[in-house]
């Protein structure tokens, strides 16, 4: 096999230094002159006609910089998929939370007291908070899919057994640690300039244009230091972004800071979508899968977003990593007037996957066969259709990867070891349990066709490279394993790589930052620009020489490359059936759990994740990237538990709105194993983003119903209040 020089290799993170020494600089640190604090006023109620707004007596209103709706020079929309959200609701508020208006001065406390001084009067309508409401009441439905491959009600009444069930999730929190930050400078009536924390340059260039009614050209995105994003700096930078900038417009061209405070960040953005998921599956009796009904609901708050997207991807993983001939989805997401629900990691497949994974143990359960021995019946192999028809040209051995799984997490001995324990043990009880998915790597079918993503290099003085791309890092290790990729086929060492600031101005638009596409796509780009140099030098034996001598000759060797799929890829949108995916990455995990039967607390103990992605490009920071999934996993699972009210969340601190910390994180072991090379990454390596969030919640579901001695409660977080509920019936 060919070896490698920086492909491979836990190379250090390259922004690492920085961000520990305290140099690298988050949007609240840079410091500019006559800056203005901008704050949002926002809805108080969830549904209703803005009748007046009232600025009371007790501030000096005349120092403020004030925008309302007349004042935005071009649309009220935030253009996204549509542009249905406004800025600034103009009459009808939809939701808590909303913004109504805007206010911003140089003095950052009066700002904050300035919000209570105005007075929004508004006729109420009702309002409704559930999918269920919504769907009876008529409210819209943002999107809905159907795909179909067999009929399977014709299957059903071959099934021995037919187990029924609906699943929920409720709404997550990203809980980045750098809360929404931006800062946005103008000169008014020419130009629009953006910084701060964002994970989607273009998008925001994107939604502010029409915004101001100025060309692309004229809005300028730079992304500064961003503390985690998770999703929800996917399309919430955009209003955030377009906020800051009415001001600054409104002020004269003044710089306006935004920063969010935590409360305002979890009460006002973007969280996880509520799904509900009901499955109704038939097996034969040694657990062959025979016919597979799935129905997903999610919910999508207020406004549309990217709601159509996610549930795209909830209903692209809702069979799981299974073979079913006879196999139907529908799905749909509908509005509520609660806050919109957006991106987070894994965009609705969290939700599909845990559902399809519990529904597997607890068929295994009411079947009494092992939850590993009914996967091994039904498992995806090389060859098999996927419902929407795509066939499995990879050769990928799901058992495999679950007999390691097995053998890492002594699943065997274990299970048998906690079924004698939980004969006698009073009040603790141990489970296991295990899931196996998957996750599709880059936008869905024909997505990357028109993103038709762009990335640039140029060699520099020091013989190295600079790439120039608009995907960000944002704790993920995006530059570090592009510098590999860059380093590897240039054949240079890693730190002549240089990784310019994304900014809309200097660097061209490769994508979104998100969808697990950032190595598969993006990675790709840089090894196709890495060989567009190599031939330009006349494929030197000596890269750095050679560059130098370029820059000294010439000045400057710059190309430019344009995303190609590898192989084509057919997918139909109308009848949503064809190659959904380019790429598939899998996964198995399971988990240990201990249930408190006092009081009725469920702990994860350890989680073994065995994973394939192809080559692994940085084992140190994919294993990074799956811990922190898989922590994160754990939050969704047992304690984060969003609580609405009026449909907007009411527990917004950190000490009412539980995460795990380090205590409560489990020992987790990470694998990674490799099926044989046949995927369009670059170097065989995939997407690995999102995956390891979709696992934990059904593994550690399944664990608990384990230790439960079969009782499958069907809703997360699992929290005291649930366990306690289901033990005591
Ligand atoms: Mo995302 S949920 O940032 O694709």
């Amino acid at each position: 096999m060919k070896s490698f020089q920086t492909i491979g290799k836990s190379l250090q993170r390259k922004e690492g230094r920085s961000k520990i020494t305290g140099q690298a600089a988050y949007a609240d640190d840079l410091r500019f002159e006559n800056c203005l604090y901008g704050k949002t006023i926002r809805s108080t109620v969830p549904h209703g006609t803005i009748k007046a707004i009232r600025f009371k007596e007790g501030i000096p209103w005349n120092e403020f910089t004030v925008v309302l709706p007349r004042d935005i020079p071009g649309l009220n929309g935030v253009t996204l998929i549509d542009a249905s959200q406004p800025f600034l609701a103009e009459q009808e508020i939809q939701h808590v939370a909303e913004p109504i208006a805007l206010i911003a001065h140089p003095d950052k406390r009066l700002v904050e007291d300035a919000v209570r001084y105005v007075e929004v009067d508004v006729e109420e309508l009702p309002a409704v908070f559930t999918m269920e409401e919504a769907l009876q009441g008529g409210y819209p439905i943002f999107k809905s899919y159907s795909v179909e491959n067999g009929d399977p009600s014709e299957k059903f009444p071959e099934a021995a057994v037919i187990v029924e069930e609906t699943w929920r999730t409720g709404a997550q929190e990203h809980v980045y640690i750098e809360p929404q930050a931006i800062i946005a400078t103008s000169v008014p009536g020419e130009d629009v300039t953006v910084m701060g924390s964002m994970q989607c340059p273009y998008y925001v260039q994107k939604a502010l244009a029409p915004l101001f009614g100025l060309p692309n050209a004229k809005i300028r995105v730079v992304q500064t230091e961003t503390g985690g994003g998770f999703g929800g700096k996917e399309e919430y930078p955009n209003i955030i972004g377009g906020h800051a900038a009415l001001l600054s417009w409104k002020s004269g061209g003044k710089p306006v800071k935004m920063i969010y405070s935590r409360h305002e960040d979890m009460w006002a953005t973007t969280k996880r979508h509520p799904s509900k998921i009901h499955i109704k599956a038939g097996f034969k009796r040694d657990g062959t899968l025979v016919a597979l009904d799935i129905d997903i609901t999610l919910d999508g708050g207020a406004y549309a977003t990217l709601s159509a997207v996610v549930l795209s991807r909830a209903t692209l993983h809702s069979w799981g990593p299974y073979k079913c001939d006879f196999t139907r989805v529908r799905s749909r997401v509908v509005k509520t007037n609660s806050v919109p629900y957006g991106a987070f990691r894994g965009f609705g497949a969290p939700q599909a996957i845990y559902a399809i994974e519990m529904h597997m143990n607890r068929a295994a359960h009411e079947l009494g066969i092992d939850p590993a021995e009914i996967r091994r019946r039904n498992v995806l192999r090389k060859g098999d259709r996927m419902p929407t028809g795509q066939v499995i040209h990879e050769d990928i051995d799901l058992e495999m990867l679950m007999d390691r799984a097995i053998e890492l997490s002594d699943y065997r001995r274990k299970r048998a070891e906690f079924d004698e324990f939980n004969k006698t043990s009073t009040p603790t009880r141990k489970g296991l349990g295990i899931s196996v998915f998957f996750h599709g790597s880059g936008f869905t079918g024909s997505g990357e066709v028109r993103l038709a993503s762009e990335l640039s290099m140029a060699v520099t003085k020091q013989g190295g490279v600079e790439v120039f791309t608009a995907n960000v890092e944002y704790g993920q290790g995006t530059n570090t394993i592009l510098s590999q990729i860059a380093a590897e086929t240039c054949r240079i060492p890693a730190d002549l790589v240089e990784i310019h600031q994304p900014d809309t101005a200097m660097v061209p638009n490769s994508g979104p930052t998100v969808a697990s596409r950032t190595t598969l796509v993006v990675g790709k780009l840089v090894e196709q620009a890495s060989l567009e140099l190599r031939k330009r030098l006349n494929d030197p034996e000596d890269f750095v020489a050679a560059a130098r001598e370029c820059v000294a000759r010439e000045g400057e060797l710059k190309v430019n490359v344009q995303y190609e799929p590898p192989r084509e890829i057919r997918w139909d949108d109308e009848n949503y059936r064809g190659e959904a995916y380019g790429a598939y990455a899998w996964s198995c995990d399971v988990a240990e759990v201990e249930v408190d039967l006092l009081e009725y607390m469920a702990r994860a103990k350890t989680v073994v994740s065995v994973v394939e992605c192809g080559r692994v490009i940085n084992p140190l920071l994919a294993a990074g990237q799956i811990e922190g999934g898989i922590a994160q996993g754990v939050g969704f699972a047992l304690y984060e538990n969003v609580i609405l009210e009026q449909g907007a969340m009411k527990n917004t601190q950190l000490a009412n709105y539980i995460i795990p910390t380090s205590a409560d994180t489990p020992d987790i072991a990470v694998e990674f194993v490799q099926f044989p090379l046949s995927n369009p990454g670059p170097y065989q390596a995939k997407g690995i983003g999102e995956m390891p969030i979709d696992g934990p919640a059904p593994a550690i579901g399944s664990a608990v119903a384990h230790a439960l001695g079969g009782k499958f409660i069907n809703e997360l977080p699992l929290i005291p209040e649930r366990i306690m509920r289901e033990v005591a019936e």
